[in-house]
Order: C-alpha cells, then structure tokens, then sequence
C-alpha cells in the first residue's frame, strides 16, 4: 500500500568521494509503496502531484531519517552493559562469561532477544550485527524475534574452544557444523543475514582458525564477525599466542577472515599496513566509542581509517559498550574525533549512523538511505522532545547545526516512531 510521509527529511546521499554530505527537505515528503522508498521531495511540489489522493502520515515538525545501523553490538550482554571497573580481559571473566552462560537455556535466550530487539527500535535502530553465545539457540532465538518484527538483523553463533569457561567451549568441529547449520537454516530468510563470529583470536584454536576461514570460503556472502586490537593486554597476549605474526589482524588473515563483508570491532592498536589489508580487501571496522571508554581501552582515530580507505561502520557494542542509542554513541565518536583535532561534522555523524554502516556490511544498495527503491526502514525524530533540546533546537539555524546539537544531546527521548519496510513498529502500530 502507497503512502506520503511529511517532515523534515533529512539524509545522506550516495557519496561522490570526498566528504559525506546532506540532501534534506525542510518540508518534505517521501512516497513508500510496498515497503519501499519511491520518492522524496519538497511537498509542496509533491503534495500537488498525481500522488495528491495517497494517505500522509504527517510528522510535520519531526525529522525523517533512514533508519539507524549499529555494527557490532553483543545482545546476550543486555543484564551487564554498565558493570563496574574492569578493563577488557577482567571484564569478560568477572561479568561477560557468566552472562552469555545462561544462553545455555532456550527461555533466557528468548526473552532476551525479545526485550533487545524492542530496545533497538526503541533507539531508532532498524539493522543491526549482532552476536549471540556459543550455544546455536541463543542464534535461533534473535533471528525469531527479528523476523517476527521483519527486522534486517545480522547474527552468529560465538565460536570459542579455549581460555573460556568451559561451559562456553565448542570445539573446531562443533562450531563449523552448528554455524553450518545456522547458515543453512537463517541466511536468506526474509532480511536475516549470517555472520560467522569467532569471538575473538586468544578464544579460537589454530584449528579453530582454520576451520572458520573454511566456513568464510564455502560461504561468502555471510559476513565474518569478530574484535581485533582493543586492548593492550589482548594486543600483548596474542602476540604471545601466535609468535610468528606479525600483527594481530595478521592472525586472521591467515585463515582468510579478512575479506569484504568481515567486520572488526575496535581496530585500535593497527598500524598503517594493517589498515591497507583491510581496505584493499574489503573489510571494515566497527568504531565503538562509549566501549572503548567504558573499558578503558583507547580512542580509534576514524580520520587516520578513513584516509586508508577503510570502511567505517558506527558501533554500541552493548554490554562493553553503555548506550543502546546511536545518538549517543555518535556523540562519544565526536568527543574521541575532538581529541584527535578532526572533529567530525554534523553531516558525517549521520553518515555513520546510516550510509556507511550499510556500506561497511555491504548493504549500501538496500539500506542507509533515501534512495529510490531502498527498502522503507526510517525514524521520526523529535529534536525537541526535552525541554533542553527543544530549546537548543530553535536557537539552531541550519539544519547541519539543529543535527549536530540533536546527535550531542539526543537519546532515545527522542526517537518518537520507527518503520521497518514501510510498517510502523515502535511505538506499535
Ligand atoms: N573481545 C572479545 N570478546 C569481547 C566482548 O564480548 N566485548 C568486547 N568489547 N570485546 C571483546
Ligand atoms: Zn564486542
């Protein structure tokens, strides 16, 4: 069914090298049809045409945006996002292992993913990638409530055989095949996607490795999820584990993970020839700014990854991470941007929250945009909907300015309604 959307409509059109950019209507109007973005416009123009006779859902005084992408975020870790003073490694023993070993029972899992995939759309977040625990159930049970929302979610199965408890341990062989059959079972289902998910290399045998780059081979079009140079012990403690590599992202290229469609949350401590690989092979990096300064873990310079030619995706990574709210994380990501003298624009935060996080996962044809024919997964905004805001939004003259404030001290106060393929979802339709 066709219908118009009013507001202030405001995206990232395609970039033509160089810096991202705004196309925005203050008046606007875009055409869904069969879940699709048709058209956007000025409404005047629009409202006069031949489609003058379709419904309009009127946000007049609300902002329309693509929906947003978060590119690594952890939805068994939902109990401990905000767990007390630990860095990386400490955190996981003392709160992550513990978590994700409830996984192990299909209710908890169930539950769970209900409440994140509501609290994503909460947050105005429409895609995201997703990891689950080593148990296959706690995959089944978000591609479920995902597909239940007609959700785009990306999601795998944690692969593990070492330096965990041993209730989170598969082996080289049991993963291949449970995330075989995941494969099998979700990839391609409606907007559900696959992501191969070794935790991490201190957590995957060589053999392990090896068998995951065999998963990566037989199916490339899942994607290759997992975190690379965070944390300086961890950079320290694989290069104990694996001697004779030169760097950390080394490891996985061994095995053939670094390839497009493989995303690596972090990218920290990489050098210039570990961000060339990734850039010539097509691989991206999840910027995770509240978790890199939640766990102490450093400041990823996006302007040294962008010169590299690296794609760049914005991340939460709940629970290392303390916001579900791409908002704020990309208020963080401007901070650590500061703090490296290339403070990002207005312009590019909303790039990263939409067109490049589609681009780092490859979705950039479907997603991220207002383009004709991309699928219809947009959020009504209310840059006003605190007294604060309302105020720092009227004092705004430009629509770069009322962003800029929007992403600096918006939440998801302010996120008043999200679409998936056209079909209104929170709040409920
Ligand atoms: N590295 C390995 N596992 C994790 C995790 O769960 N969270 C974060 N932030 N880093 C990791
Ligand atoms: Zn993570």
């Amino acid at each position: 069914m066709a219908y118009l959307v009013r507001g202030t409509i405001v995206h990232c059109p395609r970039e033509a090298g160089g810096q991202p950019t705004l196309e925005t209507f203050d008046d606007g109007v875009m055409l869904v049809d069969d879940g699709h973005v048709q058209r956007i416009g000025p409404a005047t123009t629009l409202l006069r045409s031949d489609l003058k006779d379709l419904p309009v859902e009127d946000h007049s005084g609300s902002m329309i945006l693509p929906g947003l992408i978060d590119t690594h975020i952890h939805y068994p870790q939902t109990d401990i996002i905000a767990s007390y003073g630990e860095q990386l490694l400490e955190w996981l023993n003392r709160y992550t292992f513990p978590a994700e070993a409830a996984f192990g029972d299909a209710e908890v899992a169930a539950e769970t993913a209900a409440f994140f995939i509501d609290e994503l759309l909460r947050n105005g977040t429409t895609t995201a990638l997703v990891l689950g625990t080593v148990h296959a159930q706690s995959v089944d049970a978000i591609f479920a409530a995902a597909a239940a929302r007609d959700m785009r979610i990306a999601a795998g199965k944690v692969l593990m055989d070492r330096h965990a408890p041993d209730n989170l341990l598969d082996t080289a062989e049991s993963g291949y095949r449970d995330s075989q059959a995941l494969i099998e079972r979700w990839h391609g289902q409606g907007r559900l996607l696959y992501a191969i998910t070794p935790r991490f290399a201190p957590t995957s045998s060589e053999a392990q490795l090896a068998a995951t780059g065999r998963l990566a081979r037989a199916y490339p079009e899942t994607f290759v999820h997992t975190h690379v140079a965070e944390n300086s012990s961890e950079v320290a403690w694989v290069r104990a584990l694996f001697p004779d590599e030169r760097s950390y992202l080394d490891v996985y290229d061994r095995y053939g993970l670094v390839r497009e469609r493989s995303v690596f949350a972090h990218c920290i401590h990489l050098d210039d020839d570990d961000r060339r690989r990734m850039a010539e092979q097509g691989a991206a990096a999840a910027f995770c700014p509240t978790s890199n300064l939640f766990l102490g873990s450093g400041l990823f310079d996006y302007a040294q990854a962008r010169e590299a030619g690296m794609r760049v995706g914005l991340a939460t990574d709940v629970g290392g991470g303390t916001s579900f709210s791409m908002l704020r994380t990309a208020a963080e990501a401007y901070k650590v941007s500061a703090l490296h003298g290339q403070p990002l624009s207005a312009a590019t935060m909303l790039h990263l929250c939409t067109r490049a996080g589609a681009s780092a996962l490859y979705l950039d044809d479907r997603i991220g945009g207002f383009d004709p024919g991309m699928e219809a997964d947009f959020i009504v905004v209310n840059p006003a909907a605190t007294p604060l805001t309302g105020r720092r939004d009227r004092a705004a003259t430009t629509i770069e300015e009322r962003l800029f404030a929007l992403f600096t001290l918006g939440d998801d106060r302010h996120i008043t309604a999200t679409y998936l393929r056209g079909v209104r979802q929170m709040p409920a339709a």
